[in-house]
């Protein structure tokens, strides 16, 4: 298993671009399960997960027609038609590699009628339910049973039927449910309405896809979708979006070095809650070619030609401050990059609170910060960050995808040497991340977990 070795204390500065969206692309892949015509997707990024994604699309008899050659480099441009309807059965074992494959019920039920998904099970930050898919797809008219572990379901005679289906549960919208009765909902007879939908961009990127595939789609973005069904789907061009989590790491990466780091094809306009956030933490997000102002962030947008793909220049104040925050569904402050916010958090000059209001339990990042001089106190589904001075370094596990992010940031900001252990879980989310922090100035080297200890001081520490 390979591990990271971060010598910290560095300043980061440089440029780097912002990938296609990792939660975007995953639906977009299962999407082309609604047609057999060939789906294009360019600027899909070169992750595990996906790779995941292709490998069980390909078992559920989708042909990948520009398929990179074994060792050449990945081109970001996946072309799939989904020509054997004959195979059908999402098996655990992928599914338990990577529960968005949940992702490919929608689509495989609409088209062919009949979908057989292993339930995904709990991860790191939860329990990780799918009781409002099943209920969305069941208000379409699905025939649902839970069988050995998998979800098996069919579709009744004369199709899928449109309704109107609220879609809330005890932690609101879905994104992921969203996205199956979306899909489906696009070849049920009649007019669908999903009330309390996830508002999430990549909810939109589909929806998008959706349409230019065929679909009658509208209302993306808010709470309330409206699906016209149709009689099939056909094929479409699309480019994924930027992956906003991605960049809001590497904005939190400036600000934990003190450092200077441009980010081009950086979508703005979906980070809002972010940098409204970073920007009372003491963090600046300036448009590359705006006139630097003292407007706060907001800023970020004047000079984008496309607040969707733009460059922004990222730098933050010596002293950081404090903030209370609660994560929210989209608009609101995003899970995903809560516990990167935390070691941000972690050198704040003050207390500051963070409320976790999607994944209660999404705190396994709390003890390994805290092994690195964090001064944190967990109360319930709220911890509270007591900035200190300085980090140290010291050897940490990473648990899940966002807590290894965050255990990066505190590596590249504490003083001495960071030993981060099972960066696979890293590599499901982030391409190449050390080779991008180093371009950035960072001291950080990947070797295999039993040369981690012996690992050569780098040059230049
Ligand atoms: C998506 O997961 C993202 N994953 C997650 O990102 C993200 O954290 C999450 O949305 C919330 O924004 C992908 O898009 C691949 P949810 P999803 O259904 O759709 C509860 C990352 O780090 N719930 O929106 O699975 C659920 O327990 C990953 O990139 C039910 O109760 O999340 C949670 O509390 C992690 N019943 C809340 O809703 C259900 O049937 C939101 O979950 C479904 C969800």
């Amino acid at each position: 298993m390979d591990t990271f070795v971060i010598d910290g204390g560095r300043r980061l500065a440089g440029r780097v671009r912002i990938n296609g969206s990792k939660n975007a692309a995953l639906p977009l892949l299962a999407a082309t399960l609604l047609t057999d015509q060939p789906v294009r997707l360019r600027d899909v990024p070169n992750l595990a997960d996906i790779q995941n994604m292709l490998r069980l699309l390909r078992e559920l008899g989708c042909e990948h027609r520009d398929a990179p050659a074994e060792g050449t480099p990945w081109s970001g441009t996946v072309t799939l038609a989904a020509t054997d309807q004959s195979k059908s059965h999402a098996k655990y074992e992928v599914v338990k590699t990577m529960r968005a494959s949940i992702c490919t019920l929608g689509p495989m039920l609409a088209r062919r009628g009949y979908a057989r998904v292993s339930l995904p099970g709990g991860c790191a930050i939860g329990e990780r339910p799918v009781d409002l898919h099943i209920r969305g797809l069941r208000a379409l008219g699905a025939q649902i049973t839970i069988n050995e572990g998998d979800i098996i379901a069919r579709v009744p005679t004369g199709g899928l039927t449109g309704n109107t289906i609220f879609m809330g549960g005890a932690f609101g919208s879905t994104v992921l449910g969203t996205a199956n009765v979306m899909s489906a909902a696009t070849l049920a007879k009649g007019t669908t309405v999903i009330e309390c939908a996830a508002c999430e961009p990549e909810i939109v990127d589909l929806a998008l896809l959706l349409n230019k595939m065929g679909a009658r789609i509208s209302g993306q973005g808010s709470p309330r979708i409206t699906i016209e069904g149709v009689d099939e789907l056909g094929g479409a061009e699309h480019r994924v979006i930027p992956d906003r989590i991605e960049a809001g790491t590497y904005m939190m990466a400036a600000a934990v070095t003190n450092g200077e780091i441009i980010l081009d094809n950086c979508p703005v306009d979906t980070l809002l809650s972010a940098l409204d956030c970073l920007t009372e933490v003491g963090v600046h997000v300036e448009a590359c070619n705006a006139t630097p102002t003292t407007v706060p962030t907001r800023s970020a947008h004047r000079g984008c030609d496309d607040p969707m793909r733009c460059s922004v220049r990222v730098t933050s104040d010596r002293i950081l401050r404090p903030v209370q925050v609660t994560t929210q569904p989209h608009p609101g402050f995003p899970t995903d990059l809560q516990a990167q916010l935390m070691t941000v958090l972690s050198l704040a000059d003050g207390n500051s609170v963070i409320t976790e209001r999607i994944f209660p339990d999404r705190f396994l990042h709390v003890a390994e910060l805290s092994r690195m001089g964090a001064n944190l106190t967990r109360l319930g589904s709220s911890v509270i960050i007591s900035g200190v001075r300085r980090l140290m370094g010291a050897q940490v596990m990473a648990s899940d995808l966002r807590a290894s992010a965050a255990l990066v940031l505190a590596g590249l900001a504490a003083e001495g040497r960071t030993t981060i252990h099972r960066v696979y879980h890293l590599d499901r989310g982030y391409d190449r991340m050390e080779e991008r922090l180093r371009s950035l100035g960072a001291s950080i080297q990947r070797v295999d977990d039993r040369e981690a200890v012996a690992a050569p001081v780098p040059a230049g520490c």
